[in-house]
C-alpha cells in the first residue's frame, strides 16, 4: 500500500530509513566485538522510542494510517526488548531477538511504500 507522502515527509523517512540500516550494523559490530553496552545503547537510542519522536518531527505533519503506526510502534518495541537482552551477554538470546527487530522491519516494508 502506498502512503502518499509529500516530497518533505518522504525525505524525512527516508533519512530515518538510512539511519534504522546504519543502527543495525553498529548493534551487530557492538556484538561482534562484545561491546554489549554500546550495541545496547544503540538500539534503544536508534531503534527504539527516543527515535520515533525525532522521526515523527522529520514527516513533516504526515498523517499515517493506524496499522503503519502498530508496525512502527511494534518496531520500536522490538527494539527496546533487544537494548534489554544484550547486557545479559547471551548471544542466542541476543541473536533471537535481533532477528525479531529485522523482521519487524521487514513487516512494514512488506505492507507498505512511500
Ligand atoms: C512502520 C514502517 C517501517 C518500519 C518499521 C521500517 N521501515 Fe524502512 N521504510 C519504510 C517505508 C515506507 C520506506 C519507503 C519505501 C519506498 O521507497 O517506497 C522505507 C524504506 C527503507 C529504506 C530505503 C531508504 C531509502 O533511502 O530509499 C531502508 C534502508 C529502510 N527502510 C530500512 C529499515 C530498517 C533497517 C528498519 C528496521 C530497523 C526499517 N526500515 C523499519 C517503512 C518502515
Amino acid at each position: 500500500m502506498a502512503l502518499g507522502l509529500s516530497r518533505a515527509a518522504e525525505a524525512g523517512i527516508k533519512l530515518t530509513m538510512r539511519e534504522h540500516l546504519e543502527a543495525l550494523q553498529a548493534i551487530v559490530a557492538g556484538l561482534g566485538l562484545q561491546e554489549f553496552e554500546q550495541a545496547a545503547k544503540v538500539a534503544h537510542e536508534e531503534l527504539g522510542f527516543p527515535k520515533h519522536h525525532q522521526a515523527m518531527q522529520r514527516e513533516a505533519g504526515a498523517t499515517f494510517p493506524p496499522k503503519y503506526h502498530e508496525l512502527a510502534m511494534a518496531h520500536h518495541q522490538e527494539a527496546e526488548d533487544l537494548a534489554k537482552v544484550i547486557p545479559s551477554k547471551d548471544l542466542k538470546t541476543i541473536l533471537s531477538k535481533l532477528e525479531k527487530t529485522i523482521g519487524a522491519c521487514v513487516s512494514c516494508h512488506q505492507a507498505y511504500k512511500s
